[in-house]
């Protein structure tokens, strides 16, 4: 795990593209450090707070009976099955954003999604704008097809407007990549001035948005999140992602984008060359379980369960972390987003709380540039226990305190 960590830094991964013959984008490559501490966060006895793992008891158990349709076993459509996109469409609208089944596609998880709307935007050198800090397998992705990546900064109701304008204005991004709500890192959620004055924004500018939202159904202080900013747009394109894999069975890997119409073509067809369709089993039961009764007493039952580790992992972070770091209680989604006052590089302490059985995020990952802040840690609390976050999070604060 040392190794990793070391190497990540460095910027690509050392293939010799030319004589193993490999497309140029290989040696923009970067391991995602994500994966790697995950892996090592699974060692038996590790309390980990790395991964964005939803937690396993509270979801519901496989439909297996619903997908034993032998119609089911054969190839279908790229466009997906009709119930899904019927079914994902309505789910939409009651966030507030109407799309019909024509503009809905099934993936294999939203990741799938940023991974065609970059390969429908982003040639070499194609500007691009980001949250800082931002979703890391994003940046991923973005980067792996070349984009210039800008960034604008965020508080705790939305981005900083005016610089959002200037770098609008400056950089001219072929799209600009957002997570309004219950950011993954920061778990901050835009309000809906933010979101009305965003969306103004990139209709005078004509920017594209990819609004990426799987974390909306797990709303712990709301009872809804405002609107997304896909539905406030006038004239400006919009992709928007969503996911199943906060709310259900992440290993299922089924989730969905819709977008305007005119750039459905364009993604079916990049679909179609990517996988040539979703998984059938999945997209029925999915469907199922959105239109069969106690879908709401489910989406209750899990923010139940999250409001109790969140409030857990606050009390920890205030016992032991209280003076010598600052964060907000995350209103929404799986992480805390923990800044240290002393400004130490998290990613120094990640070797040593590995060694004491514990993984975090640093936060560094989670920014572009060649210089990030390098003092926050990402915790996940959906997955350890009270207990394991009481000794995980004493175990951080000890080695914090040492290395102050
Ligand atoms: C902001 C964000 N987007 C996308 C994803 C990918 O989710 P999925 O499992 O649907 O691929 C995640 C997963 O953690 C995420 O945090």
């Amino acid at each position: 795990l040392v190794n990793i960590i070391d190497q990540y830094g460095e910027q690509a991964m050392h293939f010799d593209a030319a004589e193993a013959r490999l497309s140029g984008r290989i040696a923009r490559l970067k391991p995602s450090l994500v994966r790697e501490i995950l892996a090592a966060a699974t060692r038996p006895g590790t309390i980990s707070f790395a991964g964005g793992l939803p937690a396993a008891d509270l979801m519901p158990p496989l439909p297996i009976d619903a997908v034993a349709d032998p119609s089911l076993y054969q190839y279908g459509a790229t466009e997906g099955e009709p119930a899904y996109r019927e079914a994902v469409a309505d789910w939409i609208g009651e966030s507030g954003l109407e799309v019909a089944a024509s503009q809905v596609l099934p993936l294999g998880g939203s990741q799938q999604g940023l991974d065609l709307a970059a390969k429908l935007l982003v040639d070499a050198a194609t500007p691009i704008l980001t949250e800082a800090p931002t979703y890391l397998a994003a940046l991923q992705v973005f980067q792996l097809f070349g984009a210039d990546i800008a960034t604008v900064s965020v508080n705790a109701v939305g981005p900083d407007l005016d610089q959002l304008e200037q770098r609008l204005a400056r950089h001219k991004p072929a799209a600009i990549y957002l997570v309004p709500t219950f950011q993954n890192p920061a778990g901050t959620c835009y309000d809906l001035a933010a979101r009305r004055a965003v969306a103004a924004l990139l209709d005078r500018h004509g920017t594209l948005l990819i609004e990426d939202d799987p974390y909306r159904a797990v709303s712990l202080d709301l009872e809804n999140p405002p609107v997304p900013i896909s539905a406030l747009l006038r004239s400006a394109p919009w992709i928007y992602l969503g996911s199943f894999s906060k709310i259900l069975w992440p290993g299922w890997r089924i989730g969905y984008l819709a977008a305007r119409q005119d750039l459905m073509p364009h993604l079916i067809v990049l679909k179609q060359a990517s996988d040539l369709h979703t998984q059938r089993p999945a997209q029925l039961a999915v469907s199922r379980w959105l239109r069969g009764g106690g879908r709401a007493e489910h989406v209750e039952r899990l923010r139940a369960g999250y409001r109790l580790r969140r409030d857990a992992m606050q009390s920890a972070l205030c016992r032991h972390f209280g003076d010598i770091a600052e964060w907000q209680v995350p209103p929404g989604g799986l992480f805390f987003w923990v800044r240290l006052r002393r400004h130490q590089a998290t990613r120094q302490l990640l070797a040593q709380a590995m060694d004491k059985g514990v993984a975090f995020m640093p936060g560094e990952a989670f920014y572009p540039g060649p210089t990030p802040p390098r003092e926050h840690l990402r915790l996940n609390y959906s997955h350890a226990t009270p207990e394991q976050m009481e000794r995980g999070v004493s175990i951080l604060s000890a080695l914090v305190r040492d290395g102050a």
